[in-house]
C-alpha cells in the first residue's frame, strides 16, 4: 500500500478535516479528493475490521471479568476499600509526604536511558460503535462501513506531533516563572532559583506534519467550557498539571478562580503534609482542572490499617479507586506512571504484588517490570472498555518522561550541567515511540498515545539541574523540569488532540 507516500500525506490533514465533517454533517457530501484514498482502502480496512474486532475481544476479557467481579466483590458497599486506602497510602510515601525538595527527587533506578522510536497514536475500529456521533451513522444504511472507514483512515491520518523541531521563537514562554505562584511549585520555578541562563525558556516545539495551534488563552477555555481535565499521575504529571494552570492563567494571581477539591474528596489528611491532589474551577466558563497523584495508577491497599508499618497490596489489575469513582466526570483524560516502579521504591513503599485479589507469584523486587507491564495493560484495558459508556471522554497515556542524569544517578552525584539549547540536536524524525511500553499497551485500543518522550529528551537543559533556591541546599535534580518548560509543550500537544 501507498499509504505514506508523499501524495498521501499532503493530503491526509484535509481528508481527517473532512472525514471529522462528515461525521458532524451527517454525510452531507464534501472532500473529493479524499474518496480515491478511502476506496484503495476498503478492502483492507474490513479485513483488519474483523480482525481488530476479534483480537480487542479475546485480549479484553479478563479485565472486563475482573471488571465485573470486582464490582460485586470489593466495590459495592466498601466504602473502606475505596476511600480509606488513598489517605493511608500517603502516608506510606515517605518521599513525597516529607519536606518538598525531597519530594521533587523520584527515585528511578529501574529505567535507564530509552531508546528511540516513534509511532502514530492508534484508533480502535470498535470505536465507532462506541461513539455518539457514530451511533447515529450505524442507523444509516452503509454507515457501519462508513465509520469504521473514518476511524481506519484516522489511523493512518492522526499527524504525528512526536515528529517535529524545536526552533528559536521569542513569543515563548507562556507565562512567567516569576508569577503563578498559586499553581507553580516554588521547587520547579526555576527563575526563583541561582540559575541565570534561561535560554531554554524560548523555544517551541513545531511538529513536521501537522500544526500545533498557537496557545490562546480565552479560546481554550471556551473550548473547555463545562468541561473538565484530570490528570493522574505521579510528579511529572503534577507539572503537567501546574504547567495547564499556569498556561490557562497566564501566570496571572486569578483570585475567581474556585478551589473545588472538596468535590473529588481532595482535602488534606490529619497528619498529612499535602491533599493527594488539587482540583480548580474557571468560573468563566465552568472549566474543571485537576490533578490527583498516584504513582503507579493501581490500588493500594494496605494489609492492616493498624499497623503503622504494615505491607501494602499493590493490586496490579485494579484501576486506583479515585479513577473508578470519578472516570464519568472528566471529559480528558491524561494518565502517566513510570518512575516509581523500581527496586527503591518497591522497599520503602512496603509494596507486595497483588493479581485476581490474592497475593501474586510475582517477585516483588525482581519482577518489577513485569508487574508495572501488567497494571498498565489492565488499566488501559478497563479504560478502553469504559470508554463505550463515556463517549465524550478522551483518555491519553502519556509516554516516559526522559530524565539526563550523567556521571551517576540521582543519589550518588549524578548531574546534568549542560545550559546549552539543542546541543543533543533540534529533530525528531521516527515511526516509532521512544516508549514502546505506551506505545504498546495502547495500541488496538481507544486510549490514545501522548507521545513526548523523544522531543523532550532533546532538553537536557532544561531540568531544574542542581540550581536552588538561594539560601537552600541540595543535590541535581535531572528528572523534573523547570516551569516554564517543557511541560507546556506536552500540553500544546494534549490541547491540539482534544
Ligand atoms: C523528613 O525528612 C527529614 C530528613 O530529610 C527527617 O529528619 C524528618 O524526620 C522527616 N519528616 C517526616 C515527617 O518524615
Ligand atoms: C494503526 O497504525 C499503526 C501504525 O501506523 C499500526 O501499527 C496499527 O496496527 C494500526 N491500528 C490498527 C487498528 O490497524
Ligand atoms: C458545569 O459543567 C458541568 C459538566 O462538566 C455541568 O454538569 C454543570 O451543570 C455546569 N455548571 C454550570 C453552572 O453550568
Ligand atoms: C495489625 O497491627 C497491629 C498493630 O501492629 C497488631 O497489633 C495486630 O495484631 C495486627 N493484626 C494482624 C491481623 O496482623
Ligand atoms: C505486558 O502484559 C500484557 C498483558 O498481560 C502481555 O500480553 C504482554 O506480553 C506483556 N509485555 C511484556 C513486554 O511483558
Ligand atoms: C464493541 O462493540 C460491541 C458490539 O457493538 C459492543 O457490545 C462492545 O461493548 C463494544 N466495545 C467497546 C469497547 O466499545
Ligand atoms: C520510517 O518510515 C519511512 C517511510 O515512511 C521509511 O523510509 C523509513 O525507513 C522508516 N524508518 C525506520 C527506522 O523504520
Amino acid at each position: 500500500m501507498k499509504l505514506h507516500d508523499e501524495a498521501t500525506r499532503l493530503k491526509r490533514r484535509d481528508c481527517y478535516q473532512f472525514a471529522e465533517m462528515k461525521l458532524r454533517n451527517n454525510f452531507l457530501s464534501r472532500g473529493k479528493h479524499c474518496s480515491f484514498v478511502m476506496s484503495a482502502l476498503a478492502f483492507t480496512i474490513v479485513v483488519l475490521w474483523a480482525w481488530g474486532e476479534n483480537s480487542f475481544i479475546t485480549t479484553s476479557q479478563s479485565v472486563q471479568a475482573w471488571y465485573r467481579t470486582s464490582y460485586s466483590g470489593f466495590m459495592v458497599g466498601s466504602t473502606y476499600s475505596s476511600v480509606i486506602p488513598d489517605t493511608v497510602k500517603e502516608n506510606t510515601e515517605k518521599t513525597y509526604s516529607n519536606s518538598s525538595t525531597k519530594e521533587e527527587t523520584v527515585k528511578d533506578d529501574a529505567h535507564s536511558e530509552v531508546t528511540l522510536t516513534y509511532a502514530a497514536s492508534t484508533i480502535n475500529f470498535n470505536r465507532s460503535k462506541s461513539n455518539e456521533n457514530s451511533k447515529y451513522l450505524a442507523q444509516t444504511s452503509g454507515a457501519a462501513f462508513e465509520s469504521t472507514l473514518y476511524f481506519y483512515f484516522l489511523n493512518f491520518s492522526a499527524c504525528s506531533y512526536g515528529n517535529g523541531e524545536w526552533v528559536l521563537d521569542d513569543s515563548q514562554p507562556l507565562y512567567s516563572g516569576f508569577g503563578c505562584k498559586r499553581w507553580l511549585s516554588a521547587t520547579w520555578a526555576c527563575r526563583l532559583t541561582e540559575r541565570t541562563d534561561f535560554s531554554y525558556e524560548r523555544y517551541r516545539w513545531v511538529p513536521k506534519d501537522c500544526e500545533l495551534p498557537a496557545f490562546e488563552r480565552s479560546e481554550f477555555l471556551k473550548r473547555m467550557q463545562d468541561k473538565t481535565i484530570a490528570f493522574i499521575g505521579d510528579s511529572l504529571g503534577r507539572q503537567q498539571f501546574q504547567s495547564l494552570m499556569c498556561m490557562a492563567t497566564g501566570g496571572e494571581e486569578s483570585p475567581e478562580i474556585k478551589d473545588v477539591g472538596k468535590e473529588y474528596g481532595l482535602v488534606k489528611a490529619k497528619g498529612a503534609i499535602r491533599p493527594n491532589g488539587w482540583a480548580y474551577r474557571f468560573p468563566s466558563t465552568n472549566t474543571t482542572i485537576l490533578y490527583y497523584w498516584s504513582t503507579s495508577l493501581n490500588e493500594l491497599l494496605p494489609l492492616n490499617m493498624s499497623d503503622p508499618a504494615t505491607e501494602v497490596a499493590m493490586h496490579l489489575d485494579r484501576p486506583l479507586a479515585f479513577l473508578r469513582n470519578f472516570l464519568h466526570l472528566f471529559d480528558v483524560l491524561v494518565l502517566n506512571t513510570g518512575h516509581h516502579w523500581n527496586r527503591a521504591k518497591v522497599r520503602e513503599n512496603r509494596w507486595v504484588m497483588y493479581k485476581d485479589g490474592i497475593r501474586s507469584e510475582l517477585d516483588n523486587l525482581k519482577e518489577i517490570d513485569t508487574a508495572k507491564n501488567y497494571t498498565v495493560h489492565s488499566i488501559v484495558q478497563w479504560l478502553d472498555l469504559q470508554l463505550s459508556s463515556h463517549p465524550r471522554l478522551k483518555v491519553f497515556f502519556r509516554t516516559m518522561s526522559p530524565r539526563h542524569f550523567h556521571n551517576g544517578e540521582w543519589n550518588n552525584g549524578g548531574s546534568c550541567v549542560n545550559t546549552t539549547p539543542l546541543s543533543r540536536g533540534s529533530k525528531v524524525e521516527q515511526n516509532r515511540s521512544s516508549d514502546p511500553i505506551v506505545e504498546s499497551i495502547v495500541r488496538g485500543t481507544q486510549v490514545r498515545m501522548l507521545d513526548i518522550t523523544a522531543l523532550s529528551d532533546l532538553r537536557d537543559e532544561a531540568h531544574r539541574s542542581h540550581y536552588n533556591i538561594k539560601g537552600t541546599s541540595g543535590g541535581s535534580d535531572c528528572l523534573h523540569w523547570c516551569l516554564p518548560g517543557i511541560p507546556d509543550t506536552w500540553n500544546m500537544i494534549l490541547l491540539a488532540q482534544i
